[in-house]
């Protein structure tokens, strides 16, 4: 376990060629009746009613949301590449980090082939190792607090999947199935997963959560608790959503803004 754990102290998504030996995942996804499915839980449910924005300056798509170890932030990527860094409101934003210019390259362009793969990168040895192939637009990765398991959005096939680190068969299994595609996943404090549900509201999904665009989980795949988005602009297309001490922080490849959202 102990080796494990330090092999998979990074790890990243790469959507590349296609794969000779791509595995066909087996489950079959029957989107309506996971549906159906979905709203006969009755679940916990924010609805998104007082938030607040802190605005970003002269660039947009503030799309992953971090905090450090001294709980100062949060930080963000934003589309030019860069990390900014929150210094409250009376400093604002500042520049943090430039790793890269170029983001989003080759996501879109990939979204309905299986040629998505799951990719280890060791440290200390500085490998590149591939550990699944044939994933559909593979999107948030997260680990669970021990880090026994991994959790992958599949965007396209609209499912998270959980890989066992430990194992040798590095099968997954379905740890979810969503009723909209899934963008990133975080894990808050207690070990819990917050899935951001992004692109595209599809209709009308449900009387108590019309509009869902988080949804929380445990560590078994049990829905914990959900986000309304109330249909507000300021909740569509989001990417990520981070839960701090009973506060959301909300991130959107394509706003202008953080949201903070309290509970
Ligand atoms: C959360 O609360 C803890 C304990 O009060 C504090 O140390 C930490 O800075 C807080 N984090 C954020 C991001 O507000
Ligand atoms: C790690 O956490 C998982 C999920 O809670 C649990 O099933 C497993 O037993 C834990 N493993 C260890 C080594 O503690």
């Amino acid at each position: 376990m102990k080796k494990y754990q330090l092999l998979f102290l990074m790890l990243y998504l790469a959507l590349c060629v296609n794969q000779s030996h791509q595995r066909i995942l087996s489950q079959k996804h029957d989107a309506k009746k996971f549906d159906e499915q979905f709203l006969h839980q009755k679940q916990n449910v924010i609805v998104s009613k007082d938030c607040e924005l802190i605005n970003l300056v002269k660039v947009t798509g503030p799309e992953s949301i971090a905090f450090d170890c001294k709980g100062e932030g949060p930080y963000v990527g934003v589309s030019d590449g860069r990390i900014l860094k929150w210094h409250g409101p009376k400093l604002g934003w500042k520049e943090f980090a430039i790793p890269s210019s170029i983001r989003y390259a080759d996501f879109l362009s990939k979204s309905t082939d299986n040629s998505g793969r799951l990719l280890k990168y060791d440290l200390h040895t500085k490998n590149t190792f591939v550990i699944y192939t044939g994933l559909m637009f593979p999107n948030g990765v997260a680990l669970n607090k021990n880090h026994s398991f991994l959790l992958v959005a599949e965007t396209t096939r609209r499912r998270i999947l959980k890989f066992y680190l430990g194992a040798n068969n590095l099968e997954p299994e379905v740890f979810a199935k969503l009723p909209r595609v899934p963008d990133n996943i975080k894990m808050n404090d207690k070990g819990e997963f917050w899935v951001a549900l992004n692109a595209g509201r599809l209709g009308k999904i449900d009387d108590d959560v019309p509009d869902p665009i988080r949804t929380k989980y445990d560590q078994e795949g049990r829905i914990l608790k959900q986000l309304d988005g109330n249909n507000e602009d300021v909740f569509s297309s989001i990417s990520e959503i981070n839960e701090v001490n009973r506060t959301l922080y909300i991130g959107s490849v394509t706003k202008l803004y953080v949201t903070i959202l309290k509970f």
